[in-house]
């Protein structure tokens, strides 16, 4: 059966990007057609500046978030990546496999490093070694595909990249992955900003929709999407990429095809006013599950330590394989 795992990294409040682009995915296909692990990605938020307690807040948001839309611990595996010691430990034999300039070509470390220092701040080493524990969460259960946003492709790519060097130099221990990414959704742009990704971690503005938003507020916001100047509605992500990222949208909550969709509308407002609803009707299910989640956390804790024991000992031999090829006396 196919494996797949897939991740989130637990430093800002879920968007309708993170769902569009990854999360639907996971509960509506992945986790019933595979063998599929869901992760937290806990790790990966101490990369950046970054409050413990906030840090610990979103990670229970965010598995409870998971759940809520609609990942079943009957059909796949959700866990919090700091509770299995196997990506840390899979993550610096990696580093001994990965070069420093293929770390420092990758485009997201490129972008967050200049940004820090542009504020003065300091870059942390792990925002640089960061791809490679990626690579490690993904190598140590035998993935074979990673659903994914647009945004992460280089990442996986790296981790191909990996898998393939250490089985030739050190023997076969693990799958070549690949990305997989939604026909439509794959890259939800900021409403304000239609150029840049809607990003979790950019600071809370009028221009991302969050999964908890209430509904009036998601109105307002797709309401007040910057558009292009132009007045018929044309699919267009270079030159008119406001109005294609709602279409974009639109046709992700629908199922559709933004093509076909720019045809149906005469004006912009039409379009605005038919994709807030739709994403409210997206969004109401999820909210109402977490509302009932969030009245039991100790279900959630428990569901959680399930999946870290199950994906421990599903990510333990592979590791203890990859440590004896390379060289080290592991038990
Ligand atoms: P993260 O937490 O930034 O995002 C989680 C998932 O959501 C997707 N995504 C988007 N898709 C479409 N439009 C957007 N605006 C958008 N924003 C985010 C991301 O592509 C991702 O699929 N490095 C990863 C986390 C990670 C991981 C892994 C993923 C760590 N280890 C192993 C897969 C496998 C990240 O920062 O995702």
């Amino acid at each position: 059966m196919t494996r797949v795992f897939s991740g989130i990294k637990p430093t800002g409040h879920l968007t309708l990007g993170n769902y569009l682009g990854a999360v639907r995915q996971w509960a509506e296909v992945a986790q019933h057609r595979t063998d599929a692990l869901f992760c937290v990605v806990d790790m990966h938020a101490l990369t950046v500046d970054h409050d413990p307690a906030r840090v610990r807040r979103l990670s229970r948001q965010a598995a409870t978030l998971l759940l809520a839309s609609g990942l079943d611990p009957e059909l796949c595996t959700v866990f919090v990546q700091s509770q299995v010691d196997e990506h840390a430990r899979l993550s610096y034999v990696l580093e001994c496999v990965a070069t420093d300039g293929e770390a420092r070509r990758m485009i997201q470390y490129k972008e967050k490093a200049a940004r820090e220092r542009e504020r003065g701040g300091s870059v942390r080493l792990s925002l640089l070694t960061y791809p490679v524990l990626m690579a490690a969460d993904i190598l140590a259960y035998g993935t074979d595909e990673v659903p994914v946003g647009d945004d992460q492709t280089q990442h996986v790519e790296l981790a191909r990249d990996l898998a393939v060097r250490f089985n030739q130099r050190y023997g076969q221990a693990f799958v070549v992955p690949r990305a997989t990414h939604p026909k439509v959704g794959a890259r939800v742009m900021n409403l304000q900003e239609p150029t840049s990704k809607m990003g979790k971690t950019d600071d809370a503005g009028p221009g991302i929709v969050y999964l908890l938003d209430e509904p009036d507020v998601v109105r307002k916001k797709i309401m007040r999407a910057v558009t292009d100047s132009g007045r018929e509605v044309v699919y267009d992500r270079v030159a008119r990429p406001g109005l294609a990222n709602l279409l974009d949208i639109l046709a992700a909550c629908e199922g559709g095809n933004p093509e076909d969709l720019s045809g149906v509308y005469e004006s912009y407002g039409a379009l605005k006013k038919d994709t807030a609803e739709a994403v409210v009707e997206l969004l109401r299910p999820v909210q109402q599950r977490h509302k009932e989640l969030c009245a039991d956390p100790a279900y959630v804790e428990e569901v959680l330590r399930l999946g870290a024991a199950k994906a421990r000992e599903m990510a333990r031999p592979r590791v203890d394989a990859a440590y004896r090829a390379i060289g080290l006396l592991a038990g």
